[in-house]
């Protein structure tokens, strides 16, 4: 019924991954469009919908008491007809390590927009390979989003990793009137790096401190005067399962912009080598001059199009996940974007995105 009139999305377009499908999910949902994507995932090795795409899309759903077809494990084509976001309590699970963080950016814009607080408890991998770690988002995404007039709490209740999943996160998101455009531009000079390095379960302490001690001397060594802290931290018994290690690396700048590089530990790599990947990434993203990083390129693509009016963000080269999120979220708002190669010589490959957004109001708060 409502299927025939649903907008097409190509889900193997660009990056061509899940990506594609949060962001179409969300903002189908905010803006009360009904999609049908196809193609998902088509040119991946496992294509159609794996678990933690399914689980996300599910929840959105949920979130806006909404109509679902085709959602299943290793479907290629769903369609969705929303309906109204309501505020409340709602749980995800991926069922595998599938990221949280994944979950987090499908439902987290929608959240914004209820009557009232909304709290999601979202259950996977934590700290896991193909998605932001959590970290990430609370030391890099959420000082950035709180420009936008976002105001959440995230709280970890237990991390989980690799193969089996099992952590937990527990958002708390306050309703906006609608979001405030950003202007980042200048990324002025590095105040000081935070960092944290882990390992949960069986693994021996003694790695954290190699990847924490790699890190910060890669990073010393580049940045001669910069305060340099990477804690170093074993997770209590109970506040993980199973077994896991990584680091991220976070520089705050002068005038608010935070950048990062990560890594994960895995069977056969040295604990050397993951600290020193996590600084070197810091370091590339510290050299183009841009004031976000390859990760958080992407993800304020989605806020920049609700934002009432111009947002302009520097950045370094543009990724295929912000192209794809510009596509669709030209598809399905009226917001504009547009990119400048910058050439002031400040930076390899610096650029600026401006954009346009449509000022969606929260019609749910008077
Ligand atoms: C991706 O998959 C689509 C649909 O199956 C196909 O038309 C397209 O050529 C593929 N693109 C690439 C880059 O493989
Ligand atoms: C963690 O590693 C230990 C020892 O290698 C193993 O026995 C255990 O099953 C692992 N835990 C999980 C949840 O994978």
């Amino acid at each position: 019924m409502m299927a025939s009139s649903a907008l097409i999305v190509d889900g193997s377009l660009k990056e061509g991954g899940g990506q594609i499908l949060r962001i179409a999910t969300a903002l189908s949902c905010l803006c009360k469009k009904p999609i049908t994507v196809n193609n998902i995932r088509a040119n991946r090795s496992k294509p159609g919908l794996r678990p933690q795409h399914l689980s996300g899309v599910q929840l959105v759903s949920r979130v806006c008491g909404g109509a679902l077809k085709g959602d299943a494990v290793g479907s290629s084509e769903i369609t969705f007809t929303p309906g109204t976001i309501a505020a409340g309590r709602y749980t995800a699970d991926t069922g595998t390590a599938g990221s949280v963080v994944l979950l987090m950016q499908v439902s987290f814009p929608c959240l914004l927009y209820a009557s009232g607080d909304t709290h999601v408890t979202l259950k996977g991998g934590t700290n896991a390979e193909m998605a932001p770690q959590i970290d990430y988002m609370n030391m890099v995404f959420q000082p950035i989003a709180h420009k936008f007039g976002i105001d959440y709490d995230c709280r970890i209740v237990r991390r989980g990793y690799f193969p089996k999943g099992g952590g937990e996160i527990q958002v708390t998101a306050k309703p906006v009137h609608d979001l405030s455009p950003i202007s980042l531009t200048e990324v002025g000079t590095i105040t000081r790096v935070r960092g944290r390095a882990f390992v949960a379960g069986t693994l021996p302490r003694k790695l954290s401190q190699i990847m924490s001690n790699t890190a910060s001397s890669v990073i010393k060594k580049a940045y001669p005067g910069v305060d340099v802290q990477v804690e170093s931290v074993q997770e209590p018994h109970g506040a993980a399962f199973g077994n896991g290690s990584g680091i991220i690396v976070v520089a705050e700048t002068s005038t608010g912009c935070r950048l990062a590089g990560s890594s994960l530990g895995k069977r056969g790599k040295q604990a050397e080598d993951v600290g020193r990947e996590a600084a070197d990434e810091l370091l590339k993203n510290l050299q183009h001059g841009g004031c976000v990083d390859e990760y958080l390129q992407d993800q304020l693509i989605i806020f920049m199009a609700l934002a009432k009016g111009q947002s302009r963000v520097r950045t370094g080269p543009i990724t295929q996940h912000t192209e794809t999120a510009i596509h669709i979220a030209e598809l399905l708002t009226e917001a504009k974007f547009s990119i400048s190669p910058l050439t002031d010589g400040s930076g390899e490959g610096a650029n600026m995105i401006e954009c346009t957004g449509i000022g969606l109001p929260n019609k749910q708060l008077t």
